[in-house]
């Protein structure tokens, strides 16, 4: 094809690498955009001086809302199509579960948008801390449900229903009435809500989709996660029982999550690209030490040396301190990072 002023450059896709983001404090920041983040996707359209294409795919946390919502929402922020071919949060491994469990609690998030996430994974029967709520107020002394919350849940006779298993999905909007809810079915009889167990060990197993202690939100400083809510959760438990108690959590720096990531990234470069090698390198760019930098470097050890860290500072990480896992890079933005990668390939 002949090039006109109206036809842009041609461009090729580049085999031998790729890159993969994390969101919050790499990309947005409190729902906002980082304008670096903005200019270093068009650095990987064809916006740069090798006229070369990179494939990418985004591997958050975070979660609340159906990988759909989300890829719209990130398009708009980013000014790119952003596919859930190229998608990954916290709780997308976790529709592996609906196999398995049947009538499961799903904390957190926005209204009903966590059971709407579960029952697209396919589990059965999707209970929320607003259905037990409604069924019996008695269960929080302290929170009262809203109109919409008390028009949406479904109250029905828990006496009856086995909670097979909890899954915190996304993070809690009221820490004291959902940590409330677990631990009555934590130290319940199997799972039946209003029953206590003599023993309080035959609760349902529960489920983090991720473990960070703290985030970049739109605050200068770092706020709470789901890692705070989960120790805190285990010390609650153990201040009433006495016993430790064992969650599981999803996630980065969980290498399954990696792997997860390196199937979705083949597939995404297969069917979008047609490229059908696994890349040489694969540069992930994150915020936070613990989740995206212990996990991109436990993973390469595991996988031929083809995963390379990169830590930026506009997130958790802060300048001054020293990060608990050290990256294979330390730039300002994600932009910088983009460059280091492409310009390490050139
Ligand atoms: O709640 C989300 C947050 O803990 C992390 O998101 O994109 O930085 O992995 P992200
Ligand atoms: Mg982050």
């Amino acid at each position: 094809e002949m090039s006109s002023p109206e036809t842009p450059p041609v461009t090729n896709v580049t085999d031998k690498y790729a890159f993969a983001f994390d969101i919050d404090g790499v990309l947005i920041r409190g729902g906002r955009p980082i304008p670096e983040a903005v200019e270093a996707m068009k650095v990987l359209n064809g916006k740069n001086p090798y006229g070369i294409k990179v494939p990418y795919i985004f591997v958050t946390n975070g979660g609340g809302k159906t990988e759909q919502e989300r890829c719209i929402q990130l398009s708009k922020q980013l000014e790119i199509e952003v596919s859930p071919g190229q998608f990954i949060c916290g709780h997308t491994p976790m529709r592996e579960m609906a196999a398995k469990y049947q009538t499961v609690l799903v904390v957190g998030g926005e209204g009903e948008k966590c059971r709407q996430v579960a029952e697209g994974y396919g589990f059965k029967d999707v209970v929320t801390p607003g259905d037990i709520i409604k069924d019996n107020p008695d269960t929080t002394p302290f929170r009262k449900l809203t109109e919409d919350e008390v028009k949406n849940s479904r109250a029905r006779n828990f006496a009856e229903v086995k909670i097979e298993a909890i899954f915190v999905f996304a993070d809690s909007r009221d820490w004291a009435g959902d940590q409330q809810i677990i631990l009555d079915l934590l130290m319940s009889k199997g799972g039946y809500l209003g029953t206590r167990s003599e023993t309080f060990n035959e609760g349902p197993p529960v489920f983090f989709s991720h473990n960070d202690m703290i985030w970049s939100a739109s605050h200068d400083l770092t706020r709470l996660g789901m890692g705070a809510l989960r120790l805190s959760l285990e010390a609650m438990y153990k201040g009433v029982t006495g016993l430790e108690l064992n969650t599981t959590a999803y996630g980065k720096p969980q290498i399954g999550t990696f792997q997860f990531a390196t199937r979705l990234l083949q597939q995404w470069r297969r069917d979008t690209h047609g490229i059908d090698a696994p890349p040489e390198t694969v540069y992930f760019v994150g915020d936070t030490p613990e989740s995206d930098i212990r996990g991109t470097n436990e993973f390469n050890e595991q996988s031929k040396n083809t995963w390379y860290s990169i830590l930026v500072r506009t997130g958790v990480f802060q300048e001054g301190t020293k990060p608990k896992f050290a990256p294979k890079a330390t730039v300002d933005t994600a932009l910088d990072a983009v460059l280091h990668g492409m310009e390490r390939e050139s």
